[in-house]
């Protein structure tokens, strides 16, 4: 069985497809509210070509496919890809980061379609604060689109959120009742340098450590094991069964255990968030000179140099770091 092993012995499984680098929101942490910098719509790979890519990924040992953006339900055949991810050949388990807004309308097409697990993004349950950090008034979809996951029967239902100092740093033990209350399972991720703003400040993160004594205040939090290559480190909540996540990347990286790979809406493979260097699919996709079979071969060859470069690493706290010039957004979170 052909894998994506790296020099460090990592195997890789988990391919993080961006659609777009587009968003509905802009959630301060990700984007400035006036963000213009936006992909060109020719530089976007169609969906043939986005199936071409994880066909191949999928023949190399890529074994889950995270849809997300951007925003993924912003592209307009969402429905069809999923469905066309469903019907490859061993096809993958899908899932995907949405902040939720379209997903009254798309949850239940998506679920016939073949979605599998979905992760909705809010970081507070004040219409104010959603206002001031995501710069648009539409907390209330928000609500409308976690209501719609569950009817369609999307189980667990996650909820990612992210800390600001001084903004909703306060609000971590409100958001797991209310999660606990809607039988939601939260993450909090640590506010990663990612965004396109530059307000990302090592002093400002509320970190891990932090975000768990906050819980312990009001909860009894005890480790769950068994964590494989997940981001989130877990905890039974007052015994379990239901559980909570902190996501450390900065202060509690778990990159040893990356099997993740990403492709941006522009057809790029990175082999890290943080990655400083990009392998080009769009380029092996569109030379007209190459038969389908020639393309393919490339694509499978440059999904195992990308993961040969991997570093053992995401550098965050090495003196020398320097922030990808990418946001997030662009290359998919
Ligand atoms: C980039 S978004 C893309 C998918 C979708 N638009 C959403 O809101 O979930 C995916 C996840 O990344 C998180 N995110 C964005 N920028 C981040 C940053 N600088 N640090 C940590 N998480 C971030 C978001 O909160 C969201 O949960």
């Amino acid at each position: 069985m052909t894998q994506l092993v790296d020099t460090y012995g990592r195997v890789h499984r988990d391919l993080r497809v961006s659609l777009t680098d587009r968003c509905s929101l802009r959630c301060t942490y990700c984007m400035p509210h006036d963000f213009a910098a936006w992909l060109p719509n020719e530089s976007l790979l169609t969906t043939d070509e986005l199936i071409t890519v994880i066909e191949a990924a999928v023949s190399q040992g890529i074994e889950e496919i995270r849809l997300t953006g951007g925003e993924p339900l912003l592209r307009p055949d969402i429905v069809e890809i999923v469905a066309r991810i469903n019907g490859i050949k061993n096809a993958p388990k899908l899932s995907m980061t949405t902040n939720g807004l379209a997903l009254a309308k798309l949850a239940k097409p998506l679920v016939d379609a073949g979605l599998e697990r979905i992760n909705i993004s809010l970081d507070t349950l004040s219409r104010e604060r959603f206002k001031e950090m995501t710069f648009r008034d539409r907390i209330d979809d928000v609500f409308a689109g976690i209501a719609a996951a569950r009817a369609a029967g999307l189980k667990p239902l996650k909820i990612n959120s992210v800390l600001l100092r001084g903004i909703n740093d306060d609000e971590s033990a409100a958001l797991l009742k209310w999660a606990l209350s809607e039988g939601l399972n939260l993450r909090f991720i640590e506010q990663m340098p990612l965004d396109a703003g530059g307000i990302w400040s090592r002093t400002d993160l509320i970190t891990a450590d932090e975000i768990y004594a906050d819980l312990q205040q009001e909860f009894t939090l005890s480790p769950v094991d068994n964590r494989g290559s997940s981001p989130a480190e877990e905890f039974y909540i007052n015994g379990g069964p239901e559980i909570v996540g902190i996501i450390g990347s900065v202060t509690r990286p778990f990159c040893g255990a990356c099997d993740r790979v990403r492709l941006t809406s522009d057809g790029q493979i990175r082999n890290c968030l943080f990655s400083m260097s990009e392998t080009d699919l769009r380029s092996i996709l569109r030379n007209p000179d190459i038969s389908h079979d020639q393309k393919y071969e490339a694509i499978t060859a440059a999904f195992h140099e990308t993961v040969m470069a991997k570093l053992p690493g995401h550098g965050i706290n090495e003196p020398n770091f320097i922030q990808p010039l990418r946001p997030m957004s662009a290359i998919g979170g």
